[in-house]
């Protein structure tokens, strides 16, 4: 696949089938993501892969959490909406709108989305990428572009993905399920599977047209 039609094929899932991903294309991916760029090459990110038993436990353990109306706390600050800047609002606004249009009403696109959210999106697998808590903002930076290299690879091994904060809400259930060492902190979950067939995953998120994101500085030379 060529790198432009991973691009544009890339989409969040949010609705997987029971089908397994093999541990072989897992390390293939993660392998090849490993060449993201990182301030002084200091490949801050772990990745802890998360399947089977594992997972199933992770589910069983979120779960919980959801019946005791526990929201969770990840380890990057969530930030109210309305503290966002306008024109993120205004994006938001728009996916949100987006994806009550794809539903036939308000209720069935709750719905949809709050049954995904809540089974983890039936994702066979979920890597989960930490970096260590002695970083710095750049090593979120770094995290992001590995996360990318790691949906974009997945791509064009013909798996589908999304990345979530709500898989890495209770970092100290990942703590304890993982294993993870204390010292480190839950950025992202990315979940990596074979698409099924419900409406939800044929919603495609839409961008702002090119001119109101693109800006070109040349400097104005003045004669006096
Ligand atoms: C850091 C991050 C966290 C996200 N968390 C969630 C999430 O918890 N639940 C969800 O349904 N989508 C989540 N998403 C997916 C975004 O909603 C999605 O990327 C965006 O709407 C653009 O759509 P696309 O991925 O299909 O292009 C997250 C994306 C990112 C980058």
């Amino acid at each position: 696949m060529k790198l432009t039609e991973a691009i544009n094929f890339r989409h969040s899932t949010r609705r997987f089938t029971d089908r397994p991903v093999e541990q072989d294309v897992i390390k293939k991916i993660v392998q090849l993501a490993q060449r993201a760029p990182s301030w002084v090459n200091s490949q801050p990110w772990q990745v802890y892969c998360a399947m089977g038993d594992s997972l199933a436990q992770i589910k069983t353990a979120y779960h919980k959490e959801e019946l005791a109306g526990n929201h969770g706390h990840p380890d990057l600050a969530v930030m109210s909406r309305d503290d966002w800047s306008p024109e993120t609002q205004e994006n938001m606004k728009k996916w949100r709108h987006g994806i009550v249009h794809h539903f036939e009403t308000f209720d069935e696109a709750h719905d949809q989305m709050t049954t995904a959210s809540n089974t983890l999106y039936n994702s066979p697998v979920i890597l989960y990428i930490t970096i260590p808590l002695a970083s710095p903002d750049w090593s979120i930076f770094d995290a992001g572009a590995f996360a990318e290299n790691i949906m974009l690879v997945a791509t064009d091994q013909g798996l589908n993905s999304i990345p979530t904060y709500n898989s890495v809400r209770f970092p100290e259930i990942l703590h304890r399920l993982l294993n993870v060492p204390e010292d480190e902190r839950f950025i992202v979950g990315i979940s990596l599977g074979y698409e099924d067939k419900s409406k939800i995953n044929s919603y495609r998120s839409e961008r702002r047209p090119l001119g109101e994101i693109l800006h070109f500085c040349d400097l104005k030379i003045t004669q006096d």
